[in-house]
């Protein structure tokens, strides 16, 4: 991670709803994420403060909701972050200005043991989150998340629970999957 833009916000300290010493102690649900990064996301102040670099993404690190790990995350025109998956981690992630486009495959995939997989027919999905639309996934959720503008920034808010672990990177030729990295979380950005 670059320490650049590492600043601590102030999202994590917006009170949640549900917050108790014990809830705060829970493991979040997928619901709690999602509504967490659709809150942080109408955080004027919050996106504002990002720093927008035309050259490359820029994130801050936020503090989810019951000790998740959360990101707000700012994309020039034209980039993304490839294939990959979030292991065990459950998440959600809501786009907060501009227009972000999700490729996503609805199956599961094996866990370990394979290096290149045929995918079968029908299995890929595709979303366009404009800001305010958000999305959550369970386990071994496998997507590539783009901006695919021309000349608009976007900027949206992720949260992942358990904190990342590790995630592959895949490389995708037609309808072969192909890991080719596992990374912990310094090397994700
Ligand atoms: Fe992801």
């Amino acid at each position: 991670m670059s320490s650049a833009h590492s600043a601590v916000p102030t999202a994590g300290s917006v009170p949640s709803p549900s917050s108790s010493s014990a809830a705060a102690a829970a493991a979040p649900t997928v619901a709690e994420l999602l509504e967490f990064v659709r809150r942080t996301a109408r955080d004027e102040a919050l996106i504002a403060s990002l720093p927008l670099d035309p050259e490359g993404r820029t994130w801050i690190r936020l503090d989810g909701p019951g000790g998740s790990e959360a990101w707000l995350i700012g994309w020039p025109p034209g980039t993304g972050t490839g294939w990959h998956d979030h292991a065990d981690s459950i998440g959600a992630f809501t786009t907060a200005a501009g227009v972000l486009k999700e490729h996503s495959l609805a199956v599961r995939l094996p866990t370990d043991g394979w290096k290149t997989l045929e995918l079968t027919d029908g299995v890929d999905r595709s979303r366009e989150l404009a800001a305010g639309q958000g999305r959550a996934f369970g386990q071994n959720h496998v997507h590539e998340v783009l901006n695919e503008s021309e000349d608009v920034h976007a900027i949206s808010v992720h949260a992942y629970y358990p904190p990342l672990p590790r995630i592959r990177r895949f490389s995708r030729t037609g309808a072969v999957l192909r890991l080719e990295q596992t990374e912990s979380p310094e090397d994700w950005q």
